[in-house]
């Protein structure tokens, strides 16, 4: 941690100042409007102020509805959101964006974290009032919505994830694999030895890797079930006595997501099956992109992902596909951000600024600990047909793959030339079968042995 910008104090005598006269201004506008109420006092975030309303007895809540254009009047600032009430309170809050914005350093937010929590336990901003604001990915998500409008703090809050979770796990115990189609903003992190494979630029070898990352999810639940552990953290628990290798957590980053699955609708597909069940195997998924639209961001993706956060976006429409609600349209844009877990209502946060010398001190750190040690299986990302990869089936085909997959599905293990002799078909075709069953998670193999066995948990 020493490696990060030591935190400068908050100096808020000029926010003091305009505070107490929008106190003033906005206690006249609503009197204006005839609310009954008391502006009591207001607290400081780092980029917002909370004007705080006491209401009068007979004072209905919804007399503070549609009157943000006059509080913005009033108090001559460029956007506003209304809390009615605070949660948790009978006050009214009116956020407004502070005179002077204090930076957030990462630091700060890293000291604020309780003991003995989970690697996977990161900051994600300092709320209004109270401790940082920390989520558990693998237990609160185990996937992640990331979207707000260009400039409004998605990479930023992604390099403070990469490098919170650099300061605290070891390459053996977490991997990223990341995927970068604007190519700049994450090449800083080429060659750093919490890599699974180098970061991916194209969307051809994303939506191979993504394919790969379902069958690893499937070696995963299968290794897990050998040895009768539960999930990845009983198992490395058990393994960290025997002084085996680890099995590490995968975080896989992919930025820009509309731009990838506009050019292959394949990813959705691995995307929602890595939903379903990569929890318990360890590998977690952070999405993010500029305008989640329903059609980006369908049904079957957002079940799965429990974990949102919301930057500036440009209308409430698109606060709704994040969130399932309103509120990020009002947001002031630099990291400030709204996040909700499990749909439960939204916390709002300033995300931390970091620097680009911040993340090459952490990054220089990393490298010169160890070289890379990527995972074979998330290499050579080219289509190969004849080892799973994109395997592309004609309509004949088809029909034996579905025999198939009765067949294997009633076994509890068989060999490719058992397949073949079931479907009477040469070893090619069934090869090519067999790989397909593998790529759909319909089957797994047994590295021990090279066997397939149906998969315990494949959902039809
Ligand atoms: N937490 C923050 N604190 C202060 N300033 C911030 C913060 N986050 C972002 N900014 C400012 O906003 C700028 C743009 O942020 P960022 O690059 O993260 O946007 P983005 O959402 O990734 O945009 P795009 O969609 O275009 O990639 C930063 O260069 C920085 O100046
Ligand atoms: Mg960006």
């Amino acid at each position: 941690m020493s490696l990060l910008d030591n935190p400068q104090p908050a100096n808020d005598f000029e926010n003091i100042q305009i505070a107490r006269a929008r106190v003033q201004a906005l206690q006249q506008k609503l009197e204006s409007l005839r609310i009954a109420c008391r502006v009591n006092y207001f607290t400081f975030s780092p980029a917002f102020t909370t004007l705080r309303i006491k209401n009068g007895e007979e004072t209905s809540m919804r007399e503070y509805n549609n009157i943000d254009l006059d509080v913005m009047q009033a108090l001559a600032v460029s956007s506003v959101r209304i809390l009615n009430p605070i949660p948790g309170t009978k006050e009214v809050g009116v956020e407004v964006p502070n005179a002077k914005v204090n930076p957030v350093y990462l630091k700060e937010l890293l000291i604020d974290e309780e003991p003995n929590k989970s690697i996977l336990n990161v900051p994600f901003g300092k709320p209004a009032m109270g401790r940082s604001l920390f989520y558990d990915v693998a237990k609160q998500g185990p996937h992640m919505l990331v979207a707000g409008a260009t400039g409004s703090g998605k990479s930023v809050f992604l390099n403070t994830f990469i490098i919170s979770l650099l300061l605290k796990a070891t390459p053996d115990e977490l991997k990223f694999v990341i995927i970068d189609p604007k190519m700049v903003e994450f090449s800083v992190y080429n060659d750093i030895p919490h890599l699974a494979c180098p970061i991916i630029t194209e969307s051809s070898e994303a939506s191979i890797l993504m394919k790969r990352l379902v069958v690893e999810m499937g070696e995963r639940y299968h290794k897990l079930k050998l040895s009768g552990c539960r999930d990845i953290k009983e198992y490395n628990e058990r393994i960290r006595d025997k002084n085996m290798p680890l099995m590490p957590y995968l975080v896989c980053i992919i930025d820009e997501y509309a731009e990838l699955i506009g050019q292959d609708k394949s990813i959705e597909d691995s995307i929602a099956r890595l939903g379903q069940m990569a929890r318990a195997a360890g590998i977690h998924l952070v999405v993010a992109l500029q305008k989640p639209t329903v059609d980006v961001i369908s049904g079957k993706i957002k079940s799965n992902i429990l974990l949102r956060v919301a930057f500036h976006v440009a209308a409430g429409k698109d606060s709704e596909v994040i969130l399932d609600s309103r509120g990020a349209e009002k947001l002031f844009g630099n990291g400030d951000m709204l996040v909700s877990q499990s749909g439960g209502e939204p916390t709002r946060a300033q995300g931390a600024y970091i620097s680009m010398e911040e993340i090459n001190r952490v990054v220089e750190a990393c490298k010169i600990q160890r070289k890379p040690d990527y995972f074979p299986q998330f290499l050579d990302l080219v289509e190969k047909t004849d080892d799973g990869d994109g395997v592309s089936l004609n309509d004949e085909d088809k029909i034996y793959f579905d025999r198939a997959k009765k067949f294997v599905l009633s076994k509890s293990f068989f060999t490719k030339t058992n397949v073949g002799s079931f479907l009477g078909v040469g070893a090619g075709r069934a090869d090519k079968i067999v790989m397909a069953l593998l790529q759909e998670g319909v089957i797994i193999q047994d590295n021990r042995t090279g066997k397939y066995n149906p998969n315990p948990d494949y959902i039809e």
